[in-house]
């Protein structure tokens, strides 16, 4: 999820861009650019910050008044110079912004470059740009809208051309752009930011619109050529409000950002079929001959890997283990080259999950990053990679990072078991495809709820619960993390059957339990456990998928996620429990973003 600005009007394009890129720092990024069209198109780039970027103006700045800029994070090729965007077509008359994901970019690739295009950069965005050169026929707006016929994914897209030096084309699908409306002047932005500095109105277009934006006007137009009427908005936000598009946190934000956090997990990997791709990311000799897994992570990292080895442990016989990465890397393990360790780490510089693979690497094991940083060490130091694709995630609290990495292992998981079986189970990922949809439902329908819930009851505790068996215990595993982490309030999670053997005696009036129940063959179970809790009068809210069971002796407040396969069901809790914690540390007024004590990246042992 990069940034992107594009500027034309009475001023020289180069300082508004710039301060445009500015405003969008706080998203991170590893590598910053920008094109100007004087009357040449002159292109400037850095793998660094903005800063570095300004000082490649000291000599001069171009006077061009129409140009594009853009903040990149990697998702295809690593942080650098020549992957830094604006990417230019063979002529080097036009370039192209982009963010989001092209799908289809490989086979595009291939295709132009038997027509004779020469490619510089790894990026999936280069294939925009030579696309708009083949269908150029002294339109821009229209070889936009012809190349953008061709690709499957999401993308916001700003382009420029020397030929046309007062035009600006936008087109967006699944990624957002707004257009700021100037005094004779337009600026274009991904995020609302970017824009408060020149004005506070602005238009924004809709998937499948092309703008044609001038000095003098911008004409929008659909995918067939009906010019559209583009809808204002006025912009209330600060600055501050603004850059978590008016969440009150940027963790509100990444919460609510799941559906599309996962959509973009799965683009190119999940065809509409539920037919499987990744064969790119994991060749076939990563997983040939093995025998045994370890799964090795910290923290939220290692919950999404306690879910991964129950996945591969239910699908394949094949040894599994999650592994707590600062205790396996002192511990005496079996480890040799029939081993395939799997590290997830949101950053991929976590010390210890570094120090884990090292050793795993030295032993003889093949390593599989799950990551959501292009470039970052683990990343580098893996023999494949699997990004999660979440998106920048500022908030200490890993909440998008979690969901994508347990989508990217339940893909794997079937990929495993495609591998070692021949087959794999098509229900869970059809299903996997409605889990974006489901997350919207359930952050809209429980969201003043748990609120309420957590606000009253959670905020007000000193110790609290979090039970389930199976897989949901790897989720209330990740549920009292959060609450801890970011609420102060001590939680503790526990397999439901394991109470009656000690923790009971902590069970009195009022003491708040969350339950999970989404696995239908541990459901009667887990309900007996439960009525163990309520006969000392602890109090039950619980998580539950099966909406035709009667809770009334068991819980105390129910909430349903939507239905969806066992095995994908810690995609859903997920959410509940981080608005839970979320709400928690609001109602007890805490920094959320910035919890005490924590570091969102922990480079230390
Ligand atoms: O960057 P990583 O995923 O390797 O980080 C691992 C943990 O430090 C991290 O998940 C931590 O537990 C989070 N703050 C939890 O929200």
């Amino acid at each position: 999820m990069c940034g992107i600005v594009g500027y034309v009007g009475r001023t020289t394009a180069v300082q508004p861009l710039l301060k445009g890129l500015k405003k969008l720092e706080y998203r991170g990024y590893d590598s910053a650019g920008i094109a100007v069209v004087e009357p040449h198109l002159q292109v400037y780039k850095t793998q660094g910050r903005i800063a570095d970027l300004e000082a490649l103006f000291t000599k001069g700045v171009p006077q061009g008044t129409l140009g594009i800029g853009h903040t990149r994070w990697a998702t295809h090729g690593q942080p650098s110079w020549e992957n830094a965007h604006p990417h230019c077509d063979c002529s080097e008359e036009i370039a192209v912004v982009h963010n989001g994901i092209i799908e289809n970019y490989l086979e595009l690739r291939k295709e132009l470059e038997a027509e004779g295009h020469v490619f510089r950069s790894e990026t999936d965005t280069e294939v925009v740009s030579h696309l708009v050169e083949k269908y150029y026929e002294g339109d821009l707006g229209c070889a936009v809208q012809a190349a953008i016929a061709q690709l499957i994914g999401s993308y916001a897209l700003a382009v420029v051309s020397s030929r046309h030096p007062n035009e600006l084309i936008a087109v967006r699908q699944d990624s957002p752009l707004v257009i700021g409306v100037g005094e004779e002047e337009y600026i274009l932005a991904s995020d609302v930011p970017a824009l408060l500095d020149f004005t506070r109105t602005a238009w924004v277009l809709d998937d499948g619109q092309v703008a044609r934006i001038t000095r003098e006007s911008v004409v929008v137009f659909d995918q067939h050529g009906e010019q559209q009427k583009p809808q204002t908005i006025r912009i209330n936000w600060d600055p501050v409000q603004a850059e978590k598009e008016g969440y009150a946190h940027f963790m509100l934000k990444e919460i609510h950002e799941q559906p599309r956090a996962i959509r973009q997990t799965l683009a190119g990997r999940l065809g509409v079929r539920g037919n499987l791709q990744l064969a790119e990311e994991i060749p076939a000799d990563l997983l040939h001959g093995i025998t045994d897994v370890h799964l090795i992570a910290c923290g939220t990292a290692y919950h999404a890997a306690l879910y991964g080895a129950y996945l591969l442990q239910d699908s394949t016989d094949l040894q599994v283990h999650a592994e707590l990465a600062s205790e396996y890397r002192y511990k005496r393990v079996r480890v040799d080259d029939r081993t395939l360790a799997i590290a997830i780490s949101q950053s991929g510089e976590t010390a210890d999950t570094l120090g884990a693979i090292r050793k795993a690497k030295a032993a003889g094991a093949r390593i599989l990053a799950i990551t959501n940083v292009v470039g970052s060490t683990l990343a580098r130091e893996a023999d494949a990679v699997m990004y999660t694709h979440a998106g920048p995630e500022i908030a200490v609290a890993s909440t998008k990072a979690y969901t994508a990495q347990l989508c990217c292992l339940g893909l794997l998981a079937a990929y495993v078991q495609l591998h070692l079986r021949g087959a794999y189970d098509p229900e869970l990922l059809r299903q996997l495809l409605e889990i974006p949809d489901q997350m919207a439902s359930i952050l809209q329908a429980c969201e003043e709820r748990v609120k309420e819930y957590a606000g009253q009851r959670l905020a007000a505790a000193s110790d609290t619960f979090y039970l389930g068996r199976g897989l949901d215990l790897a989720s209330a595993m990740e549920g009292q993390l959060k609450l801890k982490e970011i609420a102060y309030v001590h939680a503790e999670a526990l397999p439901a059957g394991e109470l009656k053997h000690g923790t009971l005696a902590l069970i009195e009036p009022g003491v708040p339990i969350v339950a999970l129940a989404t696995q239908p063959h541990l459901l009667d179970k887990l309900l007996s456990n439960l009525r163990e809790v309520k006969a000392r009068n602890g109090e039950v809210f619980l998580i539950a998928m099966d909406g035709e069971r009667d809770y009334s002796q068991t819980a105390d407040e129910v909430l349903l996620v939507p239905p969806t396969h066992p095995m994908l069901a810690p995609l859903l809790t997920a959410l509940p429990m981080q608005l839970m914690a979320y709400y928690a540390a609001t109602a007890r007024g805490h920094d959320v973003d910035k919890p005490r004590n924590l570091a969102k990246s922990v480079t230390v042992e």
